[in-house]
């Protein structure tokens, strides 16, 4: 059962047959309505963008391209097919059958993980809601509007299954999903990366590409959960997903092309007397966004990691590629800073107690992966210079290094060094200032590009470059 519906809501959970719920879900949909006409992209909403549609969750061919205009974007719910007698891959329960309900004893753990990566989708989207107004161009514009209406499709995953499996609380909490707002004082959104301003487009693409990624960590630990209908639902979640990181990489990729150019062209490389990007700046943005990203994964020791790996919750990315699935021995050896002095020393944690920092260590190498290609970019430019991940322990505000100060090499720096340095590490006021000063107005001739980034070596879905992607007119 792979293709999707063509109801009021469209699905691939027979919701037809299960008239509560989608009373329920037909509740719901109207003020999902009303927060996206108020929180998503604003002064865009009655333009025809060039979107993808989920059409079936075939991973051949499940998108559908054509003009839409976003508050018609078909959000529904759209689970990857079942695993015919699936076990639970890890932990305690480790070879039981998964369950196809909610055990009563992980009702409120499973309640919280399912809010908890609720709650970022439509934070994200209300983080960007002003980005259309000084896009680089039209296809940029498209990548946004297309991330936009997907982190609103990630909300409806998650309302499904709070509605579906609940009950009362479920419902509630799908109302509260709609009431936190971005950055708001009095009902932020949950975690901290979420409640930061992304008012410029070089922060977008540094979130897309870390922020977004540590999306795709956490939905690949939930896909492994025991809770089958969770695992079904983060793995159709995955192949959106993907496209995400793809704008942010790509973006950034586009800019240190760019960069690299100016270098070229100006005097002593000062790439901002010709309205480029400069690479110390595109540096402090990634130190910064990267950084905020590491603390979503939470605590390097955690006893809360521990259970949810114990009870078949939450699993590491990728479970099957690990040698033992229960974890009961080993350890994982970490430095961490001696209680009262900051001084590092090396601790062994059992391993179940590490799961955070071991699914922060593959987000790590996934990151790297991305800034080497970059880099790779800016050596066959001739640059020499390179773009760099600051270590974990640089400017985190989570975990066992938060409250202490390092550099980006990891080396301790006292309250006065950092409060000294703390600019030439991330954006300072006048960078964040320079770089708004290069977005002041959208670029929306098809095909042209602002002047700090490269223009896209193709189009979306083999539309050219210059293609109309974003129409005031069907
Ligand atoms: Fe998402
Ligand atoms: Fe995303």
């Amino acid at each position: 059962m792979t293709a999707i519906s063509n109801e009021k809501i469209p699905n691939n959970v027979n919701l037809s047959e299960d008239k509560k719920l989608q009373r329920a879900l037909e509740q719901w949909q109207p003020n999902f309505l009303s927060w996206w006409n108020d929180m998503g992209p604003e002064g865009f909403q009655a333009h025809n963008i060039y979107l993808r549609t989920a059409i079936s969750t075939d991973v051949e061919g499940w998108a559908h391209y054509d003009f839409v205009r976003m508050p018609e974007y078909r959000w529904g719910i759209f689970l990857a097919d079942a695993v015919p007698e699936r076990k639970i891959g890890f932990g305690d329960m480790m070879g039981q059958p998964v369950w196809q309900d909610v055990p009563g004893e992980h009702r409120n753990t499973l309640r919280r993980l399912i809010v908890t990566q609720g709650d970022t989708e439509p934070a994200s989207v209300e983080q960007q809601r002003m980005l259309g107004h000084s896009c680089p161009s039209l296809y940029d514009m498209r990548n946004l509007f297309q991330v936009n209406v997907e982190e609103g499709r990630h909300l409806w995953a998650m309302v499904y299954l709070l509605q579906r499996f609940f009950g009362r609380d479920g419902r509630e909490e799908a109302e509260g999903l709609l009431e936190r707002r971005s950055g708001n004082q009095d009902k932020p959104r949950i975690l901290g990366a979420f409640n930061e301003p992304i008012s410029d487009w070089l922060s977008f693409m540094m979130f897309t590409m870390f922020t977004d990624r540590d999306g795709k960590y956490q939905l690949l630990a939930l896909a492994e959960s025991g809770f089958d209908p969770l695992s079904r639902t983060t793995r159709f979640m995955l192949t959106e997903e993907a496209h995400h990181m793809f704008v942010g990489e790509t973006g950034v990729q586009r800019i240190a092309q760019r960069t690299a150019a100016l270098m070229k062209e100006a005097k002593n490389e000062d790439v901002r007397t010709l309205g480029g990007i400069d690479l110390t700046t595109l540096q402090k943005y990634l130190n910064l966004w990267y950084s905020l990203s590491l603390d979503l994964f939470g605590s390097e020791i955690s006893t809360n990691a521990a259970s949810f790996f114990a009870s078949g919750l939450k699993g590491r990315a990728k479970e099957e590629k690990f040698a033992d699935h229960v974890a009961m021995e080993g350890v994982y050896s970490m430095d961490v800073p001696k209680v009262g002095t900051g001084e590092l020393i090396r601790e062994d944690v059992p391993l179940r107690s590490a799961m955070n920092e071991v699914l922060r260590d593959g987000y790590v190498d996934d990151c790297q992966r991305g800034v080497d290609r970059w880099n790779k970019v800016l050596r066959e430019a001739g640059i020499s210079h390179e773009l760099k991940l600051p270590s974990r322990r640089f400017h985190r505000q989570q975990g066992v290094f938060s409250g202490l100060h390092f550099d980006p090499d990891g080396k301790p720096l006292s309250k006065e060094q950092w409060e000294a340095k703390k600019d030439d590490f991330l954006p300072s006021a006048s960078d964040r200032a320079y770089v708004k000063s290069l977005q002041g107005k959208a670029i929306v001739e098809p095909g042209q590009m602002a002047n700090w980034i490269a223009p896209p070596p193709r189009g979306v879905n083999a539309k050219p470059v210059e293609f109309e992607y974003v129409r005031t007119e069907a």
